[in-house]
């Protein structure tokens, strides 16, 4: 055997042995408040993003099968050579409008969405570039922050403590003879459940001309008073110089991802961002999906006021149950617990019980701060939140 192969069998052993080894569950029926999973039974599903309940939903599936109808299954080419079509005009026109931008443009994930606009604004920011992180951003901004400083040497990256708002103003003085310097954060982060400092990141951002990119993946759809995201959140809706985001979580629950900003930082993007350029581009079912995600969540609050609902009652359910939970605008509430393996072992112990919700530990979170994370949906009826409330009382 050549050495590649032992080293794959070598690190998926070292993956078992310290218990990181994760196993695909398979599920049998549409992602909804509910689902089977394949040797484990029906489950409340707690741990999915599609936030408004839209992954499954009639209209959301019926405007996609009528897209893939109308537009067929593919581009069959990326979007320069001949793979752009009206359904991207009319997602992106949409999506510009939600973000309150000039423009937007779409990926096939959100992945290649940071991807994208990173590494491109860090090349055209030359010999005077620097990114600067907060430390619990996505791993895709970090890997897109890596890849940028592998293609212009020259740009540099500072990380500041997590939300940690003198830190990020200390770098910003300390750096102010950098030209162009670009702040990036997540707007809400995922693990934890919290959400940005957008107000003062972006104050701050204005003040030391620095540009502010923030990714609201998990966002979007879900915080704001109309469900703008987490700029709605902070009262900067407008004011944020550009957004990424997925379709994958509460757009409908499909695939794709976006940047939306002025129009020549989309144009530079059509131009030379090389996820757009040399990969296909969205099909139209996906397309079609999220443009009714859009449309739906858009058309009134009811769903994002079903989700807030949803929130405070399995919030008030697990503190009253003795958990330790973070209030917040999110969906996501973190359960910490401290060890990996006693986060795995809830997690199991909960399956068996018949709700589906992800313990995570060591690497994904820092060691000792492993936890469940319990995602909550708008279409989850209180009967789902009782019944799992039911199962976290017997942990
Ligand atoms: C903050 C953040 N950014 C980006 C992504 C990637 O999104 P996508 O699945 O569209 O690639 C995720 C998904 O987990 C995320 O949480």
């Amino acid at each position: 055997m050549t050495h590649i192969w032992q080293a794959v069998d070598q690190d998926l052993e070292t993956l078992r042995q310290a218990g990181q080894y994760k196993r695909l569950k398979n599920l049998t029926r549409p992602m909804g408040p509910d689902s089977t999973i394949e040797g484990a039974g029906d489950v409340i599903v707690l741990c999915s993003n599609d936030y408004l309940g839209l992954a499954s939903d009639p209209e959301v599936t019926a405007a996609a099968i009528d897209a893939q109808k109308k537009w067929g299954a593919g581009t069959a080419s990326v979007r320069f050579i001949c793979g752009t079509f009206d359904y991207h005009r009319v997602l992106e026109t949409q999506i510009a409008d939600l973000s309150a931008t000039e423009d937007a443009t779409t990926y096939v994930s959100c992945w290649n969405a940071n991807e994208a606009v990173l590494p491109t604004l860090m090349a055209a920011g030359g010999d005077s570039v620097m990114a600067i992180s907060d430390e619990l951003n996505h791993a895709s901004i970090i890997d897109a922050i890596r890849l940028g400083r592998q293609i212009n040497k020259s740009a540099q990256s500072k990380v500041y403590k997590h939300s940690d708002m003198e830190h990020l103003e200390q770098l910003l003085k300390d750096h102010a003879s950098i030209r162009n310097k670009i702040v990036v954060t997540d707007g809400v982060f995922s693990m934890e459940g919290d959400i940005a400092k957008l107000d003062v990141v972006q104050r701050l951002c204005s003040e030391h001309g620095a540009m502010l990119i923030v990714d609201d993946s998990h966002g979007v759809g879900v915080c704001g008073p109309t469900g703008k995201g987490v700029a709605e959140h902070c009262g900067v809706h407008g004011k944020i110089d550009c957004l990424t985001g997925t379709l994958g979580k509460a757009l409908g629950g499909a695939a794709g991802g976006y940047i939306a900003s002025r129009k020549n930082l989309i144009d530079l993007m059509v131009q030379k961002s090389r996820p757009q350029l040399f990969s296909n581009a969205l099909p139209a079912a996906t397309a079609g999906a999220a443009t009714k995600a859009i449309e739906i969540l858009t058309r009134d609050n009811t769903r994002i006021e079903k989700l807030r609902e949803n929130v405070h009652y399995i919030r008030e359910g697990l503190k009253s149950r003795g958990f330790e939970t973070v209030d917040g605008p999110s969906a996501i509430t973190p359960i910490l617990l401290g060890e990996t393996s006693k986060a795995i072992a809830a997690s199991k112990r909960l399956l068996e019980l018949g709700v589906f919700v992800i313990g995570f530990g060591y690497p994904v979170v820092p060691e000792g701060t492993a936890r469940l994370r319990v995602q909550i949906s708008a279409a989850h009826e209180k009967h789902h939140l009782d019944r799992a409330l039911d199962a976290f009382s017997k942990l």
